[in-house]
């Protein structure tokens, strides 16, 4: 693409926006973009870039992707307890990898900022009254009233003080003490107790512990060690409402390159992966790393089209393909994707998302993702990578640290009848903790296998 990019460049008519809110008042909009554009940024350009590098490492085989968190965070929603279990479920998922592959794992947030959702009809009826449809918490609210439903820009400042408050809580989480592997038994969740998976963790848990003893006996002091002491966690979201990524994009005053300081990456919906799409043309100006969903439609020249534009200069780390099939669909849709990838030489990220194309409607009514069909999607996605020969190199998961029944099945299974119980998801079913544990042990499982070929190979 020959033109020049601005923030605002993707508000050319050449450019199709599409899944973006309608603002009746557009005075009210611009007020809302001003402020919003003389905020501080949430994070930093040389965080985005060192998490640039070290999904090169990912993109190199060398290291895996663990990205999770909410489908829709949500004002209702927000609590310190939240987002602390949220994020020991990270910490407990990025140890159990990390111990049984013996692989870095880059740990990225499905939070702080993941808030507009993509619709698939622009409105609801219920009882014969229809209404524009739930857009997320930063465009309008989940309450069915006309009032709730209006397109407000106030919600966008809202947004951003909720995500700077959760950004705060996390970095001081992770770098304040509570991630110091020392805490490893304590991330454990009290109803996680039940679970099979639970006892697992404890003896990798102990067999951690005994790993820092025996450094400790050696003369190493952990509490030296940031690696040790500290844990390094990124933020994503889905980058849909452009009016609020273009007032948080800004300059940085160390390479004089844009940035989207609104978290460290940012991605691309199915449905805005499209040639013209304005989405597409935001990204390509900024520098964060950058996703990318593939789902069952895109086409491997389609796909080879976007990799050009998004990253031309064949930059590793700056793409992640977040390959969201369906269980039944990804041993044959993944692999003339990777293969086009491949030979156009293209240095990416594989990442899986088993959510976003198993969701069925239970007998009971309920929006579910049978655990089943997410586990035979990460299991298809792994041994598509195998027989490739390429790295099966991340997961993203809808996911909660709270015991919600949204999912069917798991080790503590959650039957149709006992989606009621605890269903409280503002948008997709997501998994709770015992489920989102119980992936990490398959993932860890599938990675070993990967390896072993892999040193086999080059045996
Ligand atoms: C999502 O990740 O919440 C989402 C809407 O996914 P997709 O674009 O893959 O449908
Ligand atoms: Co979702």
């Amino acid at each position: 693409m020959a033109h020049k990019w601005n923030p605002d460049s993707w508000k050319q008519d050449a450019f199709v926006a599409k899944h973006l809110p309608h603002y009746e008042d557009t005075a009210e909009l611009a007020e809302a973009e001003r402020v919003l554009a003389g905020f501080p940024p949430l994070v930093f350009a040389g965080e985005a870039r060192a998490l640039k590098s070290k999904l090169g490492d990912v993109a190199a085989g060398n290291a895996f992707l663990l990205q999770g968190g909410d489908c829709a965070e949500s004002f209702a929603e927000f609590t310190p307890n939240n987002i602390r279990d949220t994020l020991r479920v990270i910490l407990q998922m990025a140890a159990v990898l990390t111990y049984a592959s013996k692989m870095p794992v880059v740990k990225v947030a499905r939070m702080a900022g993941q808030f507009a959702k993509p619709r698939s009809a622009a409105t609801e009826t219920i009882g014969g009254v229809e209404l524009p449809s739930y857009y997320g918490d930063n465009i309008n609210g989940i309450d069915f009233n006309p009032d709730s439903r209006r397109n407000d820009p106030q919600r966008m400042i809202r947004a951003y003080s909720q995500a700077a408050a959760t950004l705060n809580l996390l970095r001081a989480f992770t770098t304040g003490g509570y991630a110091n592997l020392r805490q490893v038994h304590q991330w454990t969740l009290d109803f996680m107790g039940r679970s099979a998976w639970a006892d697992q963790y404890k003896s990798i848990a102990d067999r951690i512990g005994e790993s820092l003893d025996f450094m400790e006996a050696c003369g190493i002091d952990i509490e030296d060690q940031p690696q040790l002491k500290m844990a390094s966690l990124y933020t994503s979201h889905e980058a849909l409402l452009l009016p609020y990524e273009e007032a948080m994009t800004r300059q940085d005053s160390l390479t004089g390159d844009w940035y989207d300081c609104s978290a460290h990456m940012l991605w691309i919906g199915d449905r805005t992966r499209f040639a013209d799409s304005a989405h597409v043309e935001f990204m390509r100006g900024i520098n964060n790393p950058i996703g990318m969903k593939c789902g069952p439609s895109l086409e491997p020249d389609a796909l080879l089209r976007m990799l050009d534009t998004l990253n031309p200069a064949h930059e590793a780390g700056r793409m992640t393909l977040i390959a969201r099939f369906g269980h039944d669909k990804v041993e044959a849709g993944l692999p003339p994707l990777i293969r086009a990838v491949e030979r156009a030489g293209h240095p990416v990220v594989w990442s899986c998302d088993p959510m976003h194309g198993n969701v069925i409607k239970s007998d009971s009514g309920y929006k579910t993702r049978p655990f089943d069909r997410i586990m035979a999607e990460i299991k298809g996605f792994f041994a598509v990578h195998r027989a490739e020969g390429t790295h099966a190199g991340g997961i993203h998961l809808e996911m909660t640290g709270q015991d919600v029944t949204e999912c069917t099945g798991g080790a503590v299974a959650i039957t149709d009848a006992g989606l009621a119980d605890r269903y409280h998801t503002h948008c997709d079913p997501r998994l709770n903790a015992a489920q989102s544990l119980e992936i990490a042990f398959t993932l860890a499982e599938m990675l070993n296998l990967e390896l072993s070929e892999r040193r086999a190979d080059a045996a």
